[in-house]
C-alpha cells in the first residue's frame, strides 16, 4: 500500500544533497510515473526522471528516443506523486549540446513546467559551459560522466570506461570540469570500480554510482531493472530485489483463465439493482 502523500513542503533540496558528500550514502532511483513515485518517495533521497524512460516505458532502442515533451510529462507525474524526494529531470539529447543558450532555455522550460528541483545532463569537459550557464540562472545541475547512454551509437555500444590510462585521465578531467562548472552532484556510470572510487575521493561534490563503485557517495538504479520488470537482458551491475515479471505474468494467466471459464467477474465484482455498498 502506498503511504499518504505528506502535505507539508519537506522536499530535499539539491543543496542538501550536495552537503551529503562523504556522509550517509545517498539513495537514488529512477521514477517515471505517479504510482511509482508514490511508492518510492518515502524510501529514497532523490528520484531521477531519467531519459531511460524512452527505453523502459516507450520501447525505444536507446535514450535518443526521449523528447523534451516526454521528459516534462513524466517529470510532472513524478512531482505529483512525491513530496519528499529531490526530483531531478534528465535533459534529453538535442536539448542542450549545441550551446549554452539552448541549454538554459531547455532547463528553464523543464523547471517551469514540472517544478522539479534540478536537471541532469551528460558530458564533462565538453558540457562545462552549458552546466555553468544553467547554474548561473539558479537551476541546480547534476552531471553525468563515464558511460554516456546518449552517446552509445557514436561510441559503438555500451563500453565500460576507465580501462586505459588516457581514459582515466579524461574521466578525472570530466569530473573536475563538472564540479568547477557548479554541478551539485555527478552520476558516474559504467566505469572501472577503482577509477570511480578514486574520482569520488578527489572531488568535493557527491558522486552517484551506477555500475561504478560502492565508494561513491550514493547509488542509483533504474527502477524497472531493480524490481525485475525489465523484459530484455539487464546489465551486470543491476541487482534484482524483486521478480515482478513473474508476478505480472502469473496474475495475467490467472485472469485469462478466469475470464475464459467465467469465474471472473464473481458476484462480489458486479452490481445489484438495490442500493448498497457500491464502492464506485
Ligand atoms: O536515464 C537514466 O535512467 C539515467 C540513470 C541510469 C543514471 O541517466
Amino acid at each position: 500500500m502506498a503511504t499518504q502523500l505528506p502535505t507539508a513542503d519537506i522536499r530535499i533540496s539539491a543543496d542538501a544533497i550536495r552537503r551529503r558528500k562523504a556522509g550517509t550514502p545517498i539513495v537514488c532511483l529512477t521514477a517515471y510515473t505517479y504510482p511509482i513515485a508514490r511508492l518510492l518517495d518515502e524510501h529514497v533521497d532523490l528520484l531521477l526522471v531519467g531519459d531511460s524512460v524512452a527505453m523502459v516505458l516507450h520501447g525505444h532502442k536507446t535514450t535518443l528516443g526521449a523528447s523534451l515533451e516526454m521528459m516534462i510529462a513524466h517529470g510532472q507525474a513524478v512531482m505529483r506523486g512525491s513530496a519528499k524526494a529531490c526530483v531531478v529531470v534528465d535533459m534529453p539529447a538535442g536539448s542542450y549540446e549545441s550551446g549554452a543558450a539552448l541549454a538554459v532555455a531547455s532547463a528553464q522550460r523543464i523547471v517551469a513546467e514540472t517544478g522539479c528541483q534540478a536537471v541532469k545532463l551528460e558530458g564533462g569537459v565538453d558540457m562545462a559551459r552549458q552546466i555553468e550557464a544553467i547554474v548561473e540562472t539558479g537551476i541546480p545541475v547534476m552531471g553525468h560522466i563515464g558511460l554516456l547512454p546518449q552517446s552509445v551509437e557514436k561510441d559503438g555500444g555500451y563500453k565500460i570506461k576507465g580501462r586505459t590510462d588516457d581514459n582515466v585521465t579524461a574521466l578525472l578531467a570530466d569530473a573536475r570540469a563538472v564540479e568547477q562548472a557548479g554541478a551539485f552532484s555527478v552520476v558516474i556510470e559504467g566505469t572501472v570500480e577503482a577509477v570511480a572510487a578514486d574520482i569520488s575521493r578527489r572531488i568535493a561534490i557527491p558522486t552517484i554510482g551506477i555500475g561504478a563503485s560502492g565508494d561513491c557517495d550514493g547509488q542509483i538504479l533504474v527502477i524497472d531493472d531493480m524490481v525485475g520488470l525489465t523484459v530484455d537482458r539487464v546489465p551486470k551491475f543491476v541487482k534484482e530485489y524483486a521478480d515482478l515479471r513473474s508476478v505480472v505474468a502469473h496474475a495475467a494467466a490467472r485472469y485469462a483463465a478466469e475470464v475464459r471459464d467465467r469465474t471472473f467477474p464473481g458476484p462480489e465484482n458486479v452490481f445489484t439493482a438495490t442500493t448498497g455498498k457500491d464502492n464506485g
